[in-house]
């Protein structure tokens, strides 16, 4: 008999950035990471895995087209899965599977969808085979950042000691509700320059930078450390240092790639400008920024200042079009800008439309199974509907 299974999964957003590997098979990282992770109300991945003695090969399809199942990470997670369930349930695993899986937000805007992706994929298929315990350690072989999306709040994605990875396993440390006032503005920064991956950005700077092994070996840790403080203690002001200097510190290492691997732009480097002059008009952090692997912007702030920083944001980089289409996600109160602009924009506000639009979002819980049969992305003959 077939069964089906449909879940969805978040995406996070690390405040402590995981950047080089120790091995590339495991994906086993050189440092901690640690990484807040956001509602899958406003974006999620969602995945519907089938299982049928009927289908005579695995297949995927990924946002509507099909995709080769040769790629060597798919074919990881779906073997550790398929081990798991056959030394749990002492049956034949074996059978063919149908994995159909879209995301709910632009994958082309570079929003950490490989990590929503991967951990949607092997938390659905544990849930399709019945594996328990835990997963982080397959998702880990998809991408190494999609470990942290199994969870909820704040997530810490250990490095371990162990060759074989054993111990290099992703852990909540906060619940979603430890700081429920905590808000995400993900600014979306126009862009047509092809990036370099994730992946092998961070191989060329194992290879070349010596500034990521000081940064693996002396700020890590004790950034680490300070960070888990700051979010225990709910001091924002720490936090949001914390953070920025994270990001600052990888895109360093980044730069000191050789060639350099040169992710952020003009626009991200003004809103980086822009979250500091309100900081000092403000005489405290109040807002927070931090970049991946592209020019987009992740602010992390206090819902009290959500309108006054909303409302700056669009007086500093104007929209093209204003209206419904720039602010998406949660709604937002209008406020009455009393900051002094001079002092915001010294030079006046930048040319319209750099940035494309705002997702306004929070932290939230990790995965979920959806019920009901119209939730699932693929039909009674495991098609694509
Ligand atoms: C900059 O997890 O995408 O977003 O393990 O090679 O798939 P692979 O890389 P990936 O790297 C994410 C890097 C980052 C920082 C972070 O999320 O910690």
């Amino acid at each position: 008999m077939a069964s089906i299974v449909t879940c969805i999964a978040p995406v996070n957003i690390a405040v402590i950035k995981y950047w080089g590997k120790r091995d590339e098979k495991l994906i086993l990282p050189l440092n901690d990471s640690l990484s807040a992770t956001l509602s899958t109300e406003q974006m999620h991945a969602k995945t519907t895995v089938m299982i049928s003695p009927n289908f005579t090969k695995d297949r995927i399809w990924l946002n509507g087209k099909e995709e080769s199942f040769e790629n060597p990470r798919l074919v990881a997670c779906l073997r550790e899965i398929r081990k798991r369930a056959t030394s749990k349930n002492g049956k034949n695993c074996e059978l063919k599977v149908h994995i159909c899986s879209e995301n709910n937000f632009p994958t082309a805007a570079g929003l950490a969808s490989s990590a929503a992706g991967y951990a949607c994929l092997v938390y659905t298929l544990g849930k399709a085979f019945g594996v328990e315990g835990d997963l982080t350690s397959i998702a880990r072989q998809g991408s190494g950042s999609a470990c942290r999306s199994l969870m909820g709040g704040f997530v810490r994605w250990m490095k371990g000691t162990q060759n074989d990875g054993s111990d290099s396993i992703a852990e909540q440390v906060f619940h979603e509700n430890h700081w429920a006032d905590m808000r995400v503005l993900i600014l979306v920064v126009s862009d047509s320059r092809k990036k370099v991956s994730s992946t092998s950005g961070m191989q060329l700077s194992v290879k070349t930078s010596d500034l990521l092994k000081h940064r693996v070996q002396n700020v890590v840790p004790q950034r680490t450390k300070e960070m888990i403080q700051a979010l225990e203690s709910k001091c924002f002001h720490t936090f949001a240092e914390l953070t920025m200097r994270d990001s600052s510190s990888f895109h360093a290492v980044c730069l000191d790639t050789y060639p350099p691997a040169v992710y952020m732009n003009d626009v991200s480097h003004s809103i980086v400008d822009f979250v500091h002059r309100y900081n000092k008009l403000k005489g405290s952090n109040k807002v927070a920024y931090t970049f991946d692997a592209g020019p987009n912007a992740c602010l992390f702030l206090l819902e009290e200042d959500v309108p006054e920083v909303v409302g700056l944001i669009k007086a500093v980089f104007p929209p093209h079009v204003e209206g419904k289409t720039f602010m998406r996600g949660l709604p937002v109160e209008n406020a009455v800008i009393q900051q002094d602009m001079d002092l915001l924009l010294p030079s006046g506000p930048h040319e319209a439309g750099m940035i494309k639009y705002v997702i306004h979002t929070k932290v939230g819980s990790g995965p979920k199974t959806l019920d009901g049969k119209n939730c699932h992305l693929l039909n009674d003959e495991g098609l694509p509907k």
